[in-house]
């Protein structure tokens, strides 16, 4: 693996930045909350769009602008993944494709589960679609999170009929194993139910972490399963909209076919040039050295928060660039994240909006540089003294 050196940008030039990230908080706030990276972007990435702007390629998205065949090969290459070009569609985000994905699988008032803590969006898009949620929360198993096959056998059994899948996990970064996966899928087959699987954080899998797409995992989860996926986290694009929709046996691949469509139509066009720019060979020592610097990130800031917070309870992720910290021994709450927001003037997302396992915690975004990170740390800690 190639492992140049990515540096985040100055933080002065972060500042200039117009996305939420930078635009929520005043300047005297550290920003390390939503899900944006402070990287620059892959050259691949930079050229096309530069050129679009160029040449005013500011029009609709082509029925196919070429991202079949860049992440078709992108998955062959990085998860040893065969995926049919046939069976992939676009639209404009992930969440986007999850709802109008759920709209055709369940029927108004069924439920759907989920996996708290989780990405809080999740809840929303599933009462956007008609959904009731379903909440059966992630085992801390004493090592690392995993599905709880059994709380989700249960719920099918009492009439859930679909489960939204975080694979990569959101807020944990746990990569769910195959044998989890095939379990779910067999589980959900016998119920007659679907698995929607939201896997945006999966090209940010670390090396020696084995990432397995949902509908990859066996036969029956190719019949029941569905990927929505995207280039947009790790390549920090999520403000030109482009997402995936993804499929591996006849029945599921028809009801995507048949979605309305606008839902295709909704593809930004921006964001498709720069998915098929990060998918192509040319962006993949781009993303090697993206994630080297999150490697380094992830371990840093385990050693700070065991300086500068000492009792907080941390993970390293195995995939993406958000940490889920437990500071529920600091004693400061069912929300730390609030209290160091005022006075720490730190930004990390708030762990009770993951769901009621988040009280105490905070998620962090540690997509930055070092020195950002590691200020961020110190700040919150400096309030220990208080
Ligand atoms: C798990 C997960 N799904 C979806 C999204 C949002 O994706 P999109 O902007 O493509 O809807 C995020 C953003 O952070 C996420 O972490």
């Amino acid at each position: 693996m190639s492992a140049l050196p990515l540096k985040a940008l100055p933080i002065d030039q972060l500042r200039q930045r117009s996305s939420t990230k930078w635009r929520t908080h005043d300047a005297d706030v550290l920003p390390l909350f939503v899900a944006e990276t402070d990287f620059p972007l892959a050259p691949a990435i930079s050229a096309v769009l530069a050129r679009a702007v160029e040449l005013g390629d500011t029009g609709y998205t082509p029925p196919q602008p070429g991202i079949r065949e860049a992440y078709t090969a992108f998955a062959q290459r990085r998860f040893g993944w065969t995926v049919d070009p046939d069976r992939i569609r676009t639209t404009c985000d992930v969440m986007m494709g999850v709802v109008e994905v759920l709209r055709q699988v369940i029927k108004p008032g069924d439920r759907v589960i989920t996996n708290p803590p989780v990405y809080p969006p999740f809840d929303m898009c599933i009462v956007e679609a008609g959904g009731v949620v379903d909440r059966v929360p992630l085992i801390d198993n004493g090592t690392g999170w995993e599905l709880d096959l059994a709380g989700i056998e249960a719920s099918f059994a009492a009439g859930a009929r679909s489960i939204l899948l975080c694979n990569p996990h959101n807020p944990t970064g746990t990569v769910h194993s195959r044998e989890s996966l095939a379990a779910l899928a067999e589980i959900a087959e016998r119920f007659g139910a679907t698995v929607v699987s939201d896997e945006i954080h999966s090209p940010s899998t670390q090396p020696g972490v084995t990432f397995t797409p949902f509908i990859s995992a066996s036969d029956a989860a190719a019949r029941v399963g569905y990927v929505i996926t995207s280039a947009s986290k790790a390549f920090n694009l999520a403000g030109l909209k482009c997402a995936l929709i993804i499929t591996a046996s006849d029945g599921p691949t028809q009801i995507v076919a048949d979605l309305p469509p606008e839902v295709e139509w909704r593809t930004g066009l921006f964001g498709a040039l720069a998915a098929v720019a990060a998918f192509a060979p040319e962006s993949d020592e781009w993303l090697d050295s993206l994630l080297a610097a999150l490697d380094e990130n992830r371990r840093l800031l385990g050693e700070l928060l065991e300086e500068h917070l000492p009792g907080a309870r941390y993970r390293m992720p195995d995939a993406g660039f958000l940490a889920w910290v437990d500071l529920s021994a600091l004693g400061w709450g069912d929300d730390p994240a609030e209290r160091i927001l005022t006075e720490a003037k730190v930004a990390f997302n708030q762990g009770p909006n993951f769901g009621p396992e988040g009280n105490g915690h905070v998620r962090i975004n540690f997509g930055c540089s070092p020195e950002v990170l590691r200020e961020a740390v110190e700040r919150a800690g400096a309030l220990l003294a208080k």
